[in-house]
């Protein structure tokens, strides 16, 4: 039987449990209509106990998809169940973008990716740093300590509540990395040129403790990965101290890209547009 993916249209998912909320359809749809693609991008509701059949029906001429965007909270299982998976994601346990490459089911992970590419298209030389403090050690700052690590930061200090997952981190990602509790962050941040909250501190309106960037360096740069809200406490207290910020939403938007190009054959843009819409889509649901 001839795999209907070869004659129609490309179609890709965003795939998770609960993905209600997932505004990947909003940007990819967005970029689709902005090249003229014939294209098409959906969300669809995996629960856990769905997950291995529905990525062994990606493999089969059954499914429509020619690959997609997995999430929470099947990042890790995606990476088992691909049958390519890309050093990068290897290394993380966790994937979020499959493709299909002569019947193969390929992965990466495109959210370090985004990361960096956030912080270079906002703020050029933000890498010429010696020190960097991360807050948080769960699954979103694996990405960020493999990026920041792979773009050569040479000292990158973990701090964590729970110490032992810093721990865990500083064994799987190794040497420029050292963890730390809650307790060190005061003196780290001591002369540091980055900071980034990982942690889940200040999202969605929660608080977040008071942190003493005024003794960052001078051209130090804070940035968090929680977007909603867009201007988190960290990144208010630092523009409060004269510190530059940096927020998450570029990121969110950055790690899309590489999988709309594998799907649909274009490298998309990241622009002001893009970002407007998106972020009048958050404030409409805040
Ligand atoms: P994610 O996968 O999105 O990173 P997670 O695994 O639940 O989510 O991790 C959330 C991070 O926020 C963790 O680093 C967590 O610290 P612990 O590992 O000690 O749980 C951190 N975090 C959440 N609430 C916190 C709080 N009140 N104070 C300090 N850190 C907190």
């Amino acid at each position: 039987m001839r795999d209907s993916r070869e004659t129609i249209s490309p179609r890709a998912f965003v795939a998770g449990y609960p993905i209600k909320h997932s505004r990947s359809p909003l940007i990819h749809g967005y970029w689709l209509s902005r090249y003229e693609l014939d294209g098409a991008y959906e969300k669809i509701a995996v629960d856990s106990s769905d997950l291995a059949e529905f990525i062994a029906t990606l493999k089969t001429s059954e499914s429509p998809y020619c690959g997609g965007n997995i999430t929470i909270p099947h990042k890790e299982a995606a990476c088992l169940l691909a049958d390519e998976v890309d050093p990068s994601a290897e290394e993380l346990g966790a994937a979020n973008t499959l493709w299909l490459e002569d019947g193969r089911l390929c992965a990466m992970n495109t959210d370090g990716l985004g990361f960096v590419a956030n912080l270079d298209a906002r703020r050029p030389y933000w890498d010429h740093v010696d020190r960097a403090v991360v807050l948080g050690a769960g699954g979103a700052s694996r990405a960020v300590l493999q990026a920041l690590r792979d773009r050569g930061i040479s000292e990158i200090h973990v701090v964590n509540r729970t110490i032992e997952r810093a721990q865990e981190l500083v064994h799987r990602f190794g040497a420029p990395l050292e963890a730390h509790g809650m307790d060190a962050l005061e003196t780290l941040l001591d002369g540091a040129g980055l900071f980034v909250n990982t942690s889940s501190l200040g999202m969605d309106g929660t608080e977040a403790p008071h942190l003493p960037f005024e003794r960052m360096k001078s051209d130090g740069l804070v940035t968090d990965i929680v977007y909603v809200p867009l201007k988190t406490p960290f990144l208010i207290q630092a523009e409060q101290v004269g510190v530059s910020t940096v927020d998450g939403l570029g990121m969110l938007l950055h790690q899309a890209a590489p999988g709309f190009e594998k799907w649909f054959g274009r490298k998309p843009e990241v622009t002001e547009k893009l970002r407007n819409l998106v972020l009048a889509d958050i404030e409409g649901h805040s």
